[in-house]
């Protein structure tokens, strides 16, 4: 079996009770992006109802003490119930953060009119298990006419802003940051020792956290420079790398997602945005690779803001492109995290 194409998983394709409902739409969630693969979100349901909670049980206390990547991820989780809505045809109703008393409630996601699903629609919903995070260079072949500019449409619909790093010199600073960001997070050895919590050995039966068949064995170097996370801690797990070894491939498109704050809303929108932008580049067949190194990091990521993003606070570092490899990951079970 080539296991970079090994399938990740069918969604249902109906529900009409309440329950078959909620239980179709938090199994779409769950595929959703989040750092580490934490997943760290949980659902509840009440009547016509799916709400979405932050488990801050499974925030990564030294990388992110805010819980700003937590709810992030819990963003994406959010966009996936609502694009698992309109497939069924209906109008999801969000309020994000409704309760100040509750600030891990993350948003109440009600539904009541419908509406059949348009074309897009259908493509987004097709794509929430296909689409993977990628690790390591793409291949030299240009994105799809267009697509840019509707990636940035995307990511305007959710409050947040898709800036394409298209010169030359600014795409080098970035990956400079990233670069020396990756240095300075294996200096650290609280960071080193959360980050292999999450990163199972090989045949681990967790279903959470980056699995060894996600990311290549060896280092694959991309021109510039945009080094991946070591999740194998030097352990020499991983796939094996689909590059040549000492050839650069491509970085792809650079870019970032940024808001205009940086509360907790802001991070739910930006995760919102996130899968969005994620979902329809899958669906043209377009990989993306996440970078949030230099985020981790206070004085980098104001660099970043400073220097690059023209005063914006950034989100997520993104690298956009076409690779035939797609890695397999894991999600924890229905029944674990729908309460
Ligand atoms: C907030 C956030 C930060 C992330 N940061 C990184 C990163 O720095 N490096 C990386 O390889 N993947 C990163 N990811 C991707 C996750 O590792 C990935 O979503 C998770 O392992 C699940 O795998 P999948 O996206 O292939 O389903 C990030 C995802 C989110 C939502």
């Amino acid at each position: 079996m080539n296991v970079f194409w090994a399938p990740s998983g069918e969604l249902p394709k109906e529900a009409s009770t309440p329950e078959e409902i909620s239980r179709f739409v938090v199994e779409a969630a769950v595929h959703a992006p989040s750092v580490h693969n934490t997943q760290p979100w949980w659902f509840s349901t009440a009547d016509r109802e799916v709400s979405v909670h932050a488990d801050v049980e499974r925030r990564l206390r030294v990388a992110d003490p805010d819980g700003r990547e937590m709810l992030i991820s819990c963003g994406a989780a959010l966009f996936t119930v609502r694009v698992a809505l309109r497939y069924l045809g209906f109008v999801p109703k969000v309020s994000v953060l409704p309760d100040p008393d509750l600030p891990n409630l993350v948003a109440r996601v009600g539904w009541g009119d419908q509406t059949p699903p348009v074309e897009y629609e259908r493509q987004l919903f097709a794509e929430i298990p296909r689409r993977r995070t990628h690790r390591g260079g793409f291949d030299a072949e240009p994105l799809p006419a267009g697509l840019l500019s509707a990636l940035r449409d995307e990511a305007a619909r959710e409050k947040a802003t898709l800036r394409i790093m298209g010169d030359d010199g600014q795409r080098a600073a970035l990956a400079a940051v990233v670069e020396a960001a990756d240095y300075a997070l294996r200096l650290d050895s609280a960071r080193v020792q959360e980050e292999s919590k999450w990163a199972p050995p090989p045949g681990s039966q967790r279903r959470d956290g980056v699995p060894a068949t996600a990311y290549p064995a060896r280092q694959e170097r991309t021109e510039p420079s945009f080094p991946s996370r070591d999740f194998a801690h030097g352990h020499g797990w991983g796939l094996p790398p689909a590059g040549q070894g000492s050839v650069p491939r491509s970085a792809g498109v650079v870019a970032m997602l940024t808001t205009a704050d940086d509360h907790p809303s802001d991070w739910v929108n930006a995760g919102q945005a996130l899968q969005r932008v994620l979902l329809l580049a899958s669906s043209c067949g377009i990989s993306a690779a996440l970078h949030s190194q230099p985020l981790e990091l206070t004085q980098l990521r104001d660099f970043i803001r400073v220097q690059l993003s023209g005063g914006a606070y950034v989100q997520m570092v993104l690298r956009l492109g076409t690779t035939g490899q797609a890695a397999v990951s894991v999600r924890r079970r229905l029944d674990e995290v729908l309460l």
